[in-house]
């Protein structure tokens, strides 16, 4: 008899143990399905997908790539009509290097040079967007 229930003990710890793994298992995927949408952020805290909220909020604030995207690559990307194409850092520092620098194409970007549009068509860009868009399409 008593071995019969030792024989019994060993397959029940296992049943336990067994039980208890499904559980915690059961529990995570639970806890899972249960996270909510939007993570809450705390001040001082890194909060992750809160700057494009924001941006996209305000209208402002949009990533380089973002503008370049929307209203650059269009000429840029393929260099349309005689535009510098974007990564061509030779034949863009050649125009910086002829027009003051940066500061000096970002000044010809805002007010149109021939078949570029002022604003290179992102009429609500800031200065400092377009100088972003200019920097990353040329390597300067
Ligand atoms: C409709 C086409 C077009 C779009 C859209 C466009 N560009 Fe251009 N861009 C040009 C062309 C063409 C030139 C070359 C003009 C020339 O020198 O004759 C140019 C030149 C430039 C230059 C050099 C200016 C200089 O002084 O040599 C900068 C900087 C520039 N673009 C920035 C931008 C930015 C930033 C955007 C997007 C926000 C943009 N462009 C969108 C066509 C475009």
């Amino acid at each position: 008899m008593n071995l019969m229930k030792k024989m019994l003990a060993v397959p029940a710890a296992v049943l336990a143990l067994w039980a208890v793994t499904a559980q915690a298992t059961t529990d995570e995927a639970i806890a899972e399905r249960l996270k909510p949408v939007g993570e809450v952020c705390i001040m001082g805290e890194e909060c992750k997908g809160v700057e494009t909220v924001a941006a996209a909020a305000s209208g402002g604030a949009r990533s380089a790539d973002d503008i370049i995207a929307k209203h650059c690559n269009a000429c840029h990307g393929s260099g349309v009509l005689g535009a510098p194409k974007i990564g061509d850092t030779a034949a863009w520092k050649d125009r910086a290097d002829h027009q003051g620098g940066l500061d000096g194409i970002l000044a010809k970007a805002i007010s149109g040079i021939n078949a570029m549009p002022p604003k290179g068509t992102c009429a609500d860009c800031s200065e400092d967007e377009l100088r972003e868009a200019i920097k990353k399409m040329s390597g300067l």
